[in-house]
């Protein structure tokens, strides 16, 4: 596997919780051999786990210089971990940007990076039947072993997965970033590397990988159908139709685990949840300094300050219900829409609580006080807030869209509902969505039985990790042949 991100070594959203529970599941299938390569940024190492240097180094080009890759290792329990260094790349403030936007030279950075996965396996003689990258970070890694490594024996019967986890990130550069790649201008057409002139990493990844999955059944269709969820990829996507898959992510049942969790209050279970929450809902209050009523309905958010998650649409909407409902905002990203909810928990800090930057363990206080979480995405390829706020037994308040449409049901019946989902992020239809919830949470009995489907859901990693294993060995069997 090859990825920019994994917990708990590094994350900044779902990316990096898929990436690191696949590790882990994939590592216990029979006869399975999981090596994880991640890029070795600040702050990896120390802590819980301690990196042992490999030893040695090697070179990667890139444009017309040699850089030098070394490696550490970390034995994850099954997981061979190696973390490929570089500082000049790697060792800095953010995982891809600073305050001020994206790092200038990310196109470098990851060219450097996927080169240095197929190098580093040489390197540590480990010769993959299947390499799993994600997201256009590893796009190119499909790339070179389609084009500069056709002919390298060591890698003639690896194939490669691809798994889109966002398409709205698609790593675009300008052409010259060809050269820095060290790709041939005869693979700059249109069904290779080029788009629009420039070079997309995301495009390299669908063009030449042996199977391309995606990260649930409604995002995989949304992707190739609708132009406003492909973001210009939808034409290369439906050309690849066939080779095309939606998996639904799982979530990790034991770091979130409202029983067992150490983060929180006071743990509860299916049985036990209106006693836990109430707890853990006044802890949180009196931490956040919100207002101490057990009754009043609290609404929780955890999560990127994105244009992708509708928050700005939550913004707007929220004033009319600070009498009726306590927000209690986590997130980080966008600094305007920060600051506007910064000045907003500022002004009613009774009612609205707003932190930035990330928190792990307020983020499970949260979800395990909320009563109801806010998921109004404009699109969401799969989301885990929504499972894991399922998980505590926060209803979860959604889209119609991606993976939260596969994972929230919600009909005129309690009994076959477990969250609450409008079909667009729109103020009028969230409006009216907040008002039923607020409705319905005096009605507790029905409200229980929702909250009592929510938390049954079973998101557990062992279904999705199925469908992979079967797809690597469909990808592995092609390379045989
Ligand atoms: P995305 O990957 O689009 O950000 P997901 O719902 O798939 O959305 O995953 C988000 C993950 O990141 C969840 O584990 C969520 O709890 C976590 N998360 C998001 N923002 C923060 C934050 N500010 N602090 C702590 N955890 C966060
Ligand atoms: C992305 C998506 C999110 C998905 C996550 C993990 O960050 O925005 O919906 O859950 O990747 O696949």
């Amino acid at each position: 596997m090859a990825a920019s991100e994994a917990f708990p070594f590094c994350k900044t959203g779902g990316l990096g919780d898929a990436v690191g529970a696949l590790a882990q599941v994939f590592s216990r299938a029979e006869g399975s051999e999981v090596v994880l390569f991640l890029p070795r940024y600040r702050n990896i190492g120390g802590g819980a786990f301690s990196l042992k240097a490999v030893g040695g180094s090697f070179l990667i080009p890139v444009g017309d210089r040699l850089e030098t890759a070394a490696m550490h290792h970390v034995q994850w329990g099954k997981v061979s971990v190696y973390f490929i260094e570089n500082s000049k790349y790697f060792d800095r403030p953010g995982i891809y940007r600073a305050n001020f936007g994206d790092y200038e030279d990310n196109d470098e950075r990851f060219i450097f990076f996927s080169r240095a996965v197929l190098e580093g396996a040489k390197f540590i003689g480990f010769k993959p039947d299947v390499i799993h990258t994600h997201d256009w970070q590893t796009g190119l890694v499909s790339a070179y072993l389609k084009t500069l490594y056709k002919i390298d024996s060591f890698f003639s019967k690896t194939a490669v997965v691809f798994t889109i986890n966002n398409i709205a990130y698609q790593g675009m550069f300008p052409r010259e970033t060809l050269l820095k790649a060290g790709f041939s201008w005869l693979d700059f057409t249109p069904d290779k590397l080029e788009f629009y002139s420039g070079v997309n990493y995301m495009k390299a990844g669908i063009v030449f990988s042996d199977i391309i999955t995606t990260v649930s059944p409604t995002y995989a269709g949304e992707l190739q159908f609708k132009p406003e969820f492909g973001k210009g990829l939808e034409g290369v996507l439906r050309s690849r139709n066939q080779d095309i898959f939606g998996i639904l992510n799982g979530m990790d049942d034991e770091i979130w685990d409202p029983a067992g969790d150490s983060f929180i209050e006071r743990g509860y279970d299916q049985n036990s949840f209106a006693k836990g929450k109430a707890a853990c809902k006044q802890a949180l209050q009196h931490e956040c300094g919100l207002q101490e009523s057990k009754d009043t309905l609290l609404a929780g958010v955890v999560s990127r300050l994105d244009r992708q998650k509708g928050l700005d649409v939550l913004y707007n909407v929220l004033p009319e219900f600070t009498d009726k409902i306590q927000f209690a905002v986590l997130g980080a990203g966008d600094p305007g829409l920060s600051e506007a909810y910064a000045n907003m928990a500022h002004a009613r800090p009774k009612e609205v609580f707003f932190r930035t930057g990330f928190h792990e363990s307020l983020a499970h206080r949260i979800y395990a006080a909320s009563d109801i979480f806010l998921m109004p995405s404009r699109f969401e390829p799969c989301g885990l807030s929504q499972m894991i706020a399922m998980r505590y037994g926060a209803l979860p308040v959604v889209t119609r869209t991606g993976g939260l449409k596969d994972t929230v049901s919600y009909t005129d019946e309690p009994k076959e509902s477990n969250g609450f989902a409008i079909d667009f992020a729109d103020e009028a239809a969230l409006k009216s969505i907040l008002g039923h919830a607020v409705s319905l949470y005096a009605w507790k009995e029905n409200w229980n039985t929702m909250v009592r489907n929510a938390m049954k859901c079973d998101f557990s990693w062992t279904r999705s990790s199925q469908e992979y294993l079967k797809l690597f060995n469909i990808a592995h069997q092609k390379k045989q042949l």
